[in-house]
């Protein structure tokens, strides 16, 4: 099968958050499977250009894109480096992404940008006569390509199939209705199907428009339904519930590997990780300035500092947590002022029990990992989620809200830590997420045996893309059989 994948960020090359990371494994992932044809397209960034030694390219054609009354230049580069058989190609063109500086979003004209990127993309197939079965895009920023798939490009590429994946509703590409004749120049009659309350808002096109649409996991497709979770697209999405399946992400197990991990002071497997995790416990409690206690159970949060990581329930119970309890906390990332300096603060007041390092810094990231002993993650909503997956690969007990994804990757313990993989709590509620973290802490110095049970059940769970490449795989015949 032929099949395309279009995204405005993928690992190696480019990442800001968990995107990045599906867009780096399930290409892969996708053309491991005997018969497929993998093809991934980018936005040639300032940063991917500026690292032109690391990601050799070489030009392969060059077109102009229609975008309303303007035509504008694309470049397509093809990287010459990558071995697994995924074909990466960078669109570019210098005033929509390579003479921007710094983040890959939030410019004033980001929904211009990747109007272009989308329309783009179609485009570069096309120049390089490479007209796929399936075509695969993300979020808003390649919301338009099942839109202009649709209206524009049906004659050149009558039979092939678009599947759009919505990893987080929260961004949909809201624009003002001028939007619409200015910068996307698409047919009148689809001025309807971009519409919302009076404004553009091109994920609602998406949904219109794809054959398929899914998102992250199970839980986050049924999640969809209720206005509570779906930011004002719960009717539109209501209406396409025949097409819209949830599927769990995997994780890079190649990459998220305690046994081969190069950030990490020790290495172990499932069978040694008791030995093993201490001695990057050690390391870790060394690293970040916390005492050196073997027994003492160290909590860990690697995450955005954002409102929706259910930060707002730690704040409300962290001073009571370490002040009752014996342990330690850990946190590390970067995000909303008020929790940086929150975290700050407590670190200071208890400097035997609490670390923040507010920064960005993916070894350490590993470390903590690998290092920690439980990992909260009490998002408030949470699509799907690969830090609780990484975590368990390194044998970190979870303990987690019960919300999309989290729910799904992370079926409860009970209090002798049987039956499941983590600690769940049901209810946004800062008094149930204590609850569940006593629970834990509890079996920690209660019943190490029960614990490292735990932890070694969590670390034979199969994370891989395997199985959701295989369920793409699926949908991907199922649109094609129509
Ligand atoms: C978004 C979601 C996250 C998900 C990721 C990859 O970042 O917020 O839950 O894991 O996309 O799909």
């Amino acid at each position: 099968m032929r099949i395309a994948v279009c995204a405005s960020e993928g690992a190696p090359y480019v990442k800001s958050g968990g995107l990045g990371d599906v867009i780096e494994a399930l290409p892969a992932a996708l053309a491991q499977i005997a018969g497929n044809e993998v093809a991934l397209f980018l936005p040639y960034y300032k940063k991917i250009k500026e690292a032109g030694d690391k990601y050799p390219v070489e030009l392969v054609s060059q077109y102009r894109v229609m975008l309303g009354w303007r035509q504008q230049y694309a470049g397509l580069m093809r990287l010459t480096n990558r071995t697994d058989g995924v074909q990466v190609y960078f669109i570019d063109n210098e005033y929509y992404f390579g003479a921007r500086p710094g983040a890959i979003y939030g410019d004033i004209d980001d929904g211009e940008r990747f109007a272009y990127f989308s329309r783009a993309c179609l485009d570069a197939m096309l120049s390089i006569g490479y007209i796929p079965d399936v075509i695969q895009c993300n979020d808003w920023q390649t919301a338009l390509v099942p839109v202009y798939l649709k209206a524009m490009y049906r004659g050149a590429m009558p039979n092939t199939r678009c599947m759009y994946t919505i990893h987080n509703i929260e961004y949909q590409g809201w624009a003002n209705a001028s939007f619409f004749d200015d910068v996307l120049g698409l047919p009148w009659e689809y001025r309807g199907t971009l519409d919302m309350n009076g404004s553009v808002n091109v994920m609602k096109g998406a949904i219109e428009t794809a054959d398929l649409v899914t998102t992250v996991s199970e839980t986050y497709a049924r999640e969809l339904m209720y206005p509570y979770y779906a930011h004002g697209l719960d009717g539109i999405l209501a209406g396409a519930a025949w097409k819209l399946t949830g599927i769990t992400n995997g994780i890079d197990v190649g990459t998220f590997n305690p046994e081969t991990d190069s950030a990490l002071p020790a290495h172990y497997n499932a069978d040694s990780f008791v030995e093993g995790k201490a001695a990057c416990k050690a390391a870790l409690q060394k690293e970040v300035g916390l005492p050196v206690k073997p027994d003492v159970p160290l909590m860990v949060m690697v995450t955005r500092l954002a409102g929706h990581k259910g930060l707002d329930l730690l704040c409300y119970i962290a001073r009571r947590l370490l002040w009752e309890e014996d342990c330690q906390l850990l946190i590390l990332g970067t995000g909303e002022p008020q929790y940086e300096n929150f975290f700050r603060n407590l670190a200071n007041e208890y400097p035997e029990q609490c670390s923040a390092k507010i920064t960005f810094n993916l070894g350490l990231a590993a470390r903590i990992y690998a290092g920690g002993d439980i990992y909260l993650m009490p998002s408030k909503s949470e699509p799907c989620g690969l830090s609780q997956m990484n975590a368990m690969r390194y044998g970190t007990v979870p303990v987690v809200h019960a919300t999309g994804g989290l729910k799904d990757t992370v079926p409860p313990a009970d209090e002798n830590g049987e039956g499941g993989l983590g600690f769940t709590f049901q209810s946004y509620n800062a008094d149930d997420f204590l609850a569940s973290v006593k629970r834990c802490l509890n079996l920690y110095h209660h019943n190490r045996d029960g614990f490292r049970a735990l932890q070694h059940r969590d670390m034979c769970q199969d994370f891989s893309w395997n199985v959701p490449a295989g369920r793409y795989m699926d949908l991907f015949y199922r649109m094609l059989s129509w």
